[in-house]
């Protein structure tokens, strides 16, 4: 069977990440969705011309879309959506004030891929993450192991590279794990931290794991505020990539994901960061592990914001 990925948003985010999608060559093809016209089948165009030097022969199809549903018969029968579509945030402002225009954006584009790709396991990335999870689900009455957020994988990436940094050691012999939401209640957990399988709290002290905690939470907005217009999108698009691939693979990767959380840690009925076993059909099951009485206080405190946020979004 041909594996096909849709990347709904040819914008910073969505453009890295179809490109990372094509390079992994794993996909017979990546379409990649605007609402500007012309401006997916440009970017696609430039991106089949790297093919041969990058070495990969998946196929990148451009396809501008209306919010009416036209142009969408092209990511018709897609295993894998990845909703990259509406604005990113300025400086000064959170994610939490984009809720209202990306609300109308990601239900639109929810529904229009619901009917083209009934199968698909849903990515979604738009912000604010949580709430446009649980909107996506809503919209497209997916089961909810086949709707997931990208946030955790990102929010520990940064955790990890901050730990790297200040220790001056190899990323790869840094384990971090960030949960909860991409925003104010986000989880970053120390106790799962470690270097060369040494506890972090051996290596820094407490004072110095608060600071790279805080940078952690607010990772998103230093971005921003550095880049004074749009937002991240390197290391976003590596984590939405990421999980696709675990998707299409049917890999069984553990990583921490925006999942529909049934009673682990004591939470139910809501979308939250959580780590998550991926598969072809999403999210094949919720990892719970060993967390300490704090974090896993601070995990239930973000679940409640977020379910406030997420009962919002039905009435947007
Ligand atoms: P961008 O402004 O570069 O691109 C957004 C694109 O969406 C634009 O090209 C726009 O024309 C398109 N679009 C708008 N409505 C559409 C529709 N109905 N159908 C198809 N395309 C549509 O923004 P960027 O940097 O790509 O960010 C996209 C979203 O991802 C933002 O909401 C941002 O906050 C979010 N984000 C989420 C992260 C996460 O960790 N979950 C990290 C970084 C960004
Ligand atoms: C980020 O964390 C803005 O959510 C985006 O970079």
């Amino acid at each position: 069977m041909a594996k096909k990925v849709t990347v709904v948003g040819a914008g910073f985010y969505g453009s890295t990440t179809a490109l990372r999608l094509a390079e992994y060559n794993i996909f017979d093809e990546v379409v990649l969705t605007d609402i500007v016209e012309g401006k997916p089948e440009g970017l696609a165009l430039d991106m089949n011309q790297s093919r041969s030097i990058e070495g990969f022969e998946t196929k990148i199809t451009g396809a501008t879309t209306t919010a009416e549903g036209a142009g969408y018969e092209k990511t018709a029968n897609s295993d894998v959506v990845v909703i990259t579509a509406g604005l990113p945030r300025k400086p000064g402002m959170s994610r939490m004030d984009l809720i209202g225009v990306n609300a109308g954006i990601v239900r639109g584009v929810a529904e229009n891929i619901a009917k083209h790709s009934p199968n698909a396991v849903i990515i979604v990335v738009s912000n604010p993450l949580d709430e446009m999870t649980a909107l996506a689900q809503i919209a497209t009455n997916f089961p909810k192991n086949r709707v997931m957020g990208q946030a955790g994988m990102l929010d520990t990436a940064r955790f990890t590279n901050f730990v790297a940094e200040k220790l001056g050691v190899e990323v790869g012999s840094v384990k971090t794990l960030t949960l909860g939401s991409h925003g104010d209640t986000m989880v970053p957990v120390p106790s799962r931290c470690t270097v060369g399988g040494v506890a972090l709290s051996d290596k820094l002290s407490q004072a110095e794991i608060d600071e790279l905690v805080d940078r952690t939470r607010n990772g998103g907005a230093e971005v921003v505020a550095l880049l004074k217009t749009g937002s991240a999108y390197y290391a976003p698009s590596a984590a939405a990539a990421r999980m696709a691939k675990a998707v299409i693979e049917d890999s069984g990767a553990v990583m921490p994901v925006c999942a529909w959380v049934d009673g682990e840690y004591g939470i139910s009925g809501v979308y939250l960061g959580v780590e998550a076993e991926i598969g072809k059909s999403g999210i094949r099951k919720v990892v719970e592990s060993k967390l300490t009485d704090a974090e896993v206080a601070s995990l239930k405190e973000a679940a409640e914001a977020v379910r406030a946020k997420q009962a919002d979004v039905l009435t947007l």
